[in-house]
């Protein structure tokens, strides 16, 4: 740990000044009908590792580890076509899937959903189809999900063996309904009309649900959202993903995927810009519901060739430490927004892009894993105020801060836990820590995330290539030294 780096940063904390308390959700999840994140990976009736119900319990104790607060469902682009009455019921209808071009089995629906929520300890998140949907529909939806008994969805519910009702909390309007790819995509105009007609409705059927809507960070969009129906929302709902693989699915190097590492910054920052215009920033919030350093590989032609070629997003050696820096500095950069950002669900939970692989016979943590774990863990409830100078790391078109550090206060303000991320791909770098006044001297508690080489990933195989040590720190003078590729965090006492 002390190798003689050959650059320094510094990180400036006041311990006395404003800490935001930011919001668990932030540590959130999603799981689309897309390939094997529902069907052959988290749902798999009739394997020896799944659940009478068919939930694949290895699956389930993972991401326990997680405490992930809140998960969305049922999409992404699959819920534009999805009716949600073809999954409830003892009689599921497979449905061709116009998103996907795959036919879903529905076997896999709204009961199920919550069910496996409550088994993982999340709040259930329902993302409705504002595509080929109503807002009628949605508003049936919850009423079936969140109604008492006395109603004709609600009874239904109960029918179907839940008589209490599922209480889902977090509701949003559509998904991306500004894209062209989006089935039933809209205009700015028609989207502000539509998304204030199906929130009075949803509203109408249960006032005390939160509600998000789909948006971007583009004002000719946002502006008009906003003034429509800004009225009815708690959230607007934001997406990224920052290494586009869609037609060819070449995953960007370590330091090309470091230069990504500042975007959110500026899309958060012009997301909050559009509420603080509109007025409307201490009512609407942000929810990143959907992130992930690398997009989705989904070539466009029809045929099965394209469909298989999805089978790419699963190579466990694309997700290296490059995705867990990218990771953790992304959950920084939420956290210092912690006022606006109120959640973020990474995409997808499982297989794919996500945090999770899924095979027949058990799971890989892969890097991004652990570093949601050590996040949604070892954090304190409130970000403090910091300031940190960062030596730059060259990146392809210019450079970007090598270090990137979030500062919170542990739980009866008896520590101070920060959370350090060094980008540099072979250096170490050198951190002076100033916390108030005092110089730090002395050996602290530490977790330490790296691995042998940035490229480094888990596999089946070899599944600790990457995985986090307990570790002790030593800080003299204040300075202490960060690995390269590497999240490290550490306890202070005060
Ligand atoms: O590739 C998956 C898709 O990515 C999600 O369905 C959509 O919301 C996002 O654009």
């Amino acid at each position: 740990m002390n190798a003689s780096p050959a650059r320094s940063a510094s990180v400036n904390i006041q311990p006395d000044r404003t800490t935001k308390t930011y919001s668990r959700d932030l540590f959130g999840h999603f799981i689309e009908h897309f390939h094997r994140q529902v069907y052959g990976g988290i749902f798999e009736p009739g394997s020896p590792l799944s659940d009478e119900r068919g939930f694949r319990q290895d699956v389930i104790a993972a991401l326990r580890e997680l405490h992930v607060p809140v998960v969305r469902w049922p999409g992404g682009c699959f819920v534009s076509g999805y009716h949600w009455q073809d999954g409830i019921g003892p009689e599921r209808t497979p449905v061709f899937d116009r998103a996907w071009r795959v036919t879903d089995p529905n076997t896999f629906g709204t009961d199920e959903f919550v069910a496996w929520c409550r088994e993982i300890g999340a709040e259930p998140y329902i993302c409705t189809n504002a595509g080929t949907g109503t807002g009628e529909e949605m508003a049936d939806w919850l009423e079936y999900c969140n109604s008492l008994p006395g109603s004709r969805w609600a009874d239904r519910r109960a029918g179907y063996g839940n008589r209490a009702p599922h209480a889902v909390r977090y509701w949003s309007i559509g998904n991306e309904n500004y894209g062209a790819w989006e089935l039933g995509a809209r205009t700015p105009g028609e989207w502000g009309h539509y998304v204030a007609e199906a929130a009075k409705m949803m509203r109408r059927t249960d006032p005390t649900v939160k509600l998000l809507a789909a948006a971007v960070d583009d004002v000719d969009w946002t502006i008009p959202l906003l003034k429509a129906a800004g009225r009815y929302l708690d959230y607007v709902s934001i997406h990224g993903y920052w290494d586009h693989l869609n037609e060819v699915n070449e995953p960007s190097d370590y330091r090309q995927c470091m230069a990504f590492t500042v975007l959110p910054e500026a899309q958060i920052a012009k997301t909050e810009a559009i509420l603080v215009a509109m007025d409307l920033k201490d009512q609407v919030s942000i929810a990143f519901d959907e992130w992930n350093l690398r997009g989705w590989h989904h070539p466009k032609p029809t045929d099965a060739e394209a469909i298989a070629a999805r089978d790419l997003n699963d190579l466990n050696a694309t997700y290296t430490m490059a995705d867990a820096i990218f990771s953790a500095v992304f959950l920084n950069t939420c956290l210092r927004h912690a006022d606006t950002v109120r959640m973020a669900n990474i995409a997808p939970t499982v297989n794919a892009r996500g945090p999770l692989f899924v095979h027949r016979d058990g799971i890989v943590r892969r890097s991004t894993f652990h570093v949601l774990r050590l996040y949604a863990s070892l954090l304190g409830p409130e970000v403090l105020d910091s300031h940190t100078i960062a030596p730059p790391l060259e990146v392809p078109g210019g450079s970007v801060p090598a270090i990137d550090v979030i500062a919170t206060r542990g739980n009866a303000g008896s520590s101070i836990i920060i959370a350090f991320v060094n980008k540099h791909d072979r250096e170490p770098v050198s951190c002076k820590v100033v916390i108030g006044s005092g110089p730090i001297n002395g050996t602290f508690d530490g977790t330490l995330l790296t691995a042998p080489t940035p490229d480094a990933y888990n596999d089946v195989d070899s599944p600790d290539e990457i995985q986090p040590v307990d570790t002790k720190v030593t800080v003299e003078d204040g300075v202490l030294t960060l690995p390269p590729h590497s999240v490290l965090f550490v306890t202070f006492p005060c």
